[in-house]
């Protein structure tokens, strides 16, 4: 199918928004798509104007802060806030989340205002990645628990890679479009749709193997098993990318838990964020065809329990997540 949707029509296609929710997620994927373009703007002058390192603090997650964590942290609060559309936005680079809107908001947002931020100091890719939810009725007062409650119900999820192209990727859950950013015209454009995993599965592991001797047997034996088998190892350090280069070539991305050495470091839980990493890149795998897991169950059943709440993460398609569940559910 070489059917392409603009921007502007995507809500439009989803049966289950009221009229007010189908304009205010277009006035929010505006927002993503404004920030996206002055970003991409920002990151290709970042070497001429030394913003490529580091800020100089500490993030929530305990992680360095990068001078464009805390830029794209201003620039998409700032488009998001101007839509009104939204109440609460809960950012990694931000230890509560902001009130935007008040009640007036249709939706709250959790966002990675920039993913794979080790990658700009060698001009590498990067990604912001976005979870826009339907508030409950009768939401608590606290705003973590009203947007904890609220990730039960996703409207939509998106992410903007910054490559050498950049990309806005979209789902509202039922099929997943892409729009490529013309710079001169400052728009993105549609790409030929719907994007879905190759049939096959295709044959692309991504992982960090320098973590593999923490990990737990069972991803361990999972890695044994690819001894032998078709497979090809492309692993950049940004999820954005190498989930984005997965989902077009096919192929599976792994972060699985991993026990600290020495006493120091490690992510027992899992390194990636479940609000806004890993939940917004499980609904765009499943409604192109793929899964995601936590290393057992899909990640859209693992309960919020903590807006920066961490997971293990296997995401990709179908026959390869299925391959991996089947391997590591096997007795040792
Ligand atoms: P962020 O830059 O938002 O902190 O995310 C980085 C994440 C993810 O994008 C990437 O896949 C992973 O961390 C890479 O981790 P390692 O460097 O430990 O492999
Ligand atoms: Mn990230
Ligand atoms: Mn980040």
């Amino acid at each position: 199918m070489d059917e392409r949707v603009g921007l502007d029509e995507l809500p439009d296609k989803e049966a289950g928004l009221s009229a007010p929710e189908r304009e205010g997620a277009r006035k929010v994927l505006w927002a993503l798509a404004a920030g996206g373009r002055e970003m991409a703007g920002l990151l290709a002058l970042g070497p001429l104007k030394g913003l490529t390192g580091a800020a100089g603090a500490v993030n929530v997650q305990g992680e360095e802060v990068q001078a464009f964590d805390e830029i794209a942290q201003e620039v998409f609060t700032r488009t998001i806030r101007e839509t009104g559309a939204v109440r609460c936005l809960v950012s990694e680079e931000r230890e509560s989340p902001e009130i935007l809107n008040g009640s007036s908001g249709l939706f709250h947002v959790a966002m990675d205002p920039l993913d794979g931020s080790s990658n700009l100091a060698v001009s590498g890719p990067v990604g912001s990645i976005f979870c826009v939810f339907r508030p409950s009725a009768g939401e608590p007062s606290d705003p973590s628990a009203a947007v904890l409650r609220s990730v039960l119900s996703p409207v939509f999820s998106a992410y903007v890679l910054y490559s050498v192209s950049t990309l806005l990727v979209v789902t509202f859950g039922r099929e997943v479009r892409q729009f490529a950013l013309d710079p001169a015209r400052g728009e993105f454009l549609p790409l030929p749709g719907p994007l879905r995993f190759p049939g096959g599965g295709g044959d692309i592991v991504s992982l960090n193997a320098g973590n593999a001797s923490r990990w737990r047997e069972e991803d361990q034996r999972y890695l044994r098993s690819l001894s032998g088998a078709p497979y090809s190892a492309r692993y950049v350090g940004a999820l954005v990318m190498d989930f984005h280069r997965n989902l077009k070539k096919g192929g599976i991305y792994l972060y699985p838990g991993d026990m600290p050495k020495g006493g120091s470091g490690g992510h027992p839980e899992g390194k990636l964020r479940l609000l806004y990493e890993a939940i917004p890149m499980a609904l765009i795998a499943r409604a192109a065809g793929g899964e995601a897991v936590d290393g057992h169950r899909p990640i859209l059943d693992v309960p919020p329990v903590h807006i920066h709440q961490r997971v293990p993460l296997v995401v990709g398609s179908r026959p390869l997540v299925e391959r991996y569940l089947r391997i590591v559910a096997a007795p040792s």
